[in-house]
């Protein structure tokens, strides 16, 4: 069972105060001197350790972004384009249909190249340059080899996405192809194409840049460090819980980092943590299975498949450190439908914020949890949106609203609209008299599902 406390002890391979940890066996490394992305004793995973933990007073005139948590982090400045500082959005009527206390949406589809991912590989591509490589390599599901392309080219280095044939949303090839990455189409799923990029790494063929870097995880940990900021300052308190989807658990795994890293700072206490609280499309589920069997460990599921292509991933590699982290912090995981996803996704979009199928799924299992009677109403929640919209623009397509053919002529073009709206607004004064009837959290429920059928 992995050890995931942080200790005092700084061990002599530490470089200038930064050094690498084994999770499972305890041996430490010096960060830069080797490359190495597991433990060379036991192949466990890596955690990236430091002597020094800051408090939020460390990050108070820093700018903003990632790397105004400079001191969180193992460099003062990486190649950045910039990245962070994402919105953390008021969804006011999803509040309201999932009747929670407070709900706010990080979109992490706001930042440069469109997804999370970004803040990983600010830090990730800095510490390529520092242990001198020039090729660059990862399996992704798309978000990844977007942001490695784009960084990548920032850093001037070569780089090599490995991805799964015909399972890529478009959106996301198109930006690995423009910034110059070369595109290998493996016949093979994510969890295949992860696989092959590790073989290549170990025969020092290109450094790999996927969540199995331990460094990648430094920089997705400023997400949790600008939510507690920000809702701390818009609430006086911290959320009582993070609503993410989960797909090879990076994120998951950099969240419980920077919440220990801040109890250990003494900057929060224990039970100031949020919950961490995963979910999973039902078709690649292994983190909820292994949650709901008490699991250490995650099964790997070789059939694996969901419209939120992004997390159609079977064999979590970060399962050793995320699950340890949602249940220490009281959260647990989730599984949706693809349904549900596109149901959560429409909802998002109705208020503005437009998100890829596996954002939505932060959403859709906040409502599942909500029906299930796991999240309270007193609870103060923030989802996570991982990726943009138009990172999937045939998914939006499909989720959204038909194009409606009209004549070029206005008069014409008033007669459809108005015929339209008619239409439109008489259903949606029929469901709403349905809900009142039904009355109470239910009737929200069905308004909902109605209103996304409509
Ligand atoms: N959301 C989106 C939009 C993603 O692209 C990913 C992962 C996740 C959630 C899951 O994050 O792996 O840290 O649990 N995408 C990777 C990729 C696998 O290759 O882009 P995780």
């Amino acid at each position: 069972m992995a050890d995931l406390q942080l200790t005092d002890d700084v061990p002599p391979e530490a470089d200038d105060g930064v050094w690498l940890t084994c999770i499972e066996c305890g041996e430490t490394f010096a960060p830069f001197d080797d490359i190495r992305y597991t433990c060379d004793d036991c192949d466990g995973l890596l955690e990236v350790r430091y002597d020094d933990l800051p408090t939020f007073e460390d990050f108070e005139g820093e700018g903003s972004g990632v790397w105004r948590y400079h001191a969180a982090l193992p460099f003062d400045v990486g190649v950045t384009l910039p990245e962070g500082d994402t919105p953390l959005h008021e969804v006011p009527r999803i509040e309201e249909s999932a009747g929670v206390e407070s709900l706010r949406v990080k979109h992490e589809g706001m930042n440069p190249t469109g997804s999370f991912k970004d803040r990983g590989m600010t830090v990730g591509v800095r510490v390529a340059q520092e242990v001198g490589v020039d090729r660059l390599a990862c399996a992704s599901t798309g978000n990844t080899s977007a942001a490695l392309a784009a960084y990548g080219a920032r850093g001037g280095m070569e780089t090599l996405v490995l991805l799964p044939a015909g399972k890529v949303a478009a959106g996301k090839i198109a930006q690995a192809a423009l910034h110059q990455a070369r595109i290998l189409e493996v016949d093979g799923n994510f969890d295949q194409c992860l696989d092959r990029v590790q073989d290549l790494a170990a025969r020092g063929e290109a450094y790999l840049l996927n969540s199995l870097n331990p460094f990648r995880l430094e920089g997705q940990k400023t997400i949790g460090l600008e939510i507690m900021e920000e809702h701390y300052a818009d609430y006086g308190e911290y959320p009582d819980r993070i609503v993410l989807p989960v797909g090879n658990a990076g994120n998951t795994s950099a969240l419980y980092k920077c919440f220990r890293e801040l109890v250990e700072a003494g900057a929060i206490t224990e039970d100031q943590v949020p919950k961490i609280t995963g979910a999973q499309a039902a078709g690649a589920a292994p983190m909820v299975e292994a949650i709901e069997e008490g699991r250490d460990e995650t099964r790997r599921w070789e059939d694996v498949e969901t419209r939120a292509t992004a997390i159609r991933i079977g064999n979590p590699v970060n399962a050793p450190k995320a699950l340890p982290g949602i249940r220490a912090t009281g959260g647990t995981a989730v599984a949706v439908t693809d349904e549900e996803i596109t149901e959560a996704q429409r909802e998002l979009a109705g208020e503005g914020v437009g998100v890829e199928p596996a954002s939505a799924a932060s959403v859709a299992g906040l409502h599942k949890l909500r029906e299930q009677g796991v999240v309270d109403d007193d609870e103060s929640v923030v989802c996570l949106t991982t990726g943009h919209l138009l990172k999937d623009p045939d998914a939006a397509a499909e989720a959204g609203a038909e194009p409606e053919p009209v004549p070029n002529d206005t008069d014409a073009i008033l007669d459809h609209i108005d015929d339209r709206s008619s239409v439109r607004t008489g259903a949606t004064k029929a469901v709403k008299s349905l809900a009142l009837v039904a009355g109470g959290l239910g009737a929200a429920y069905l308004y909902r599902k109605l209103r996304s059928t409509e």
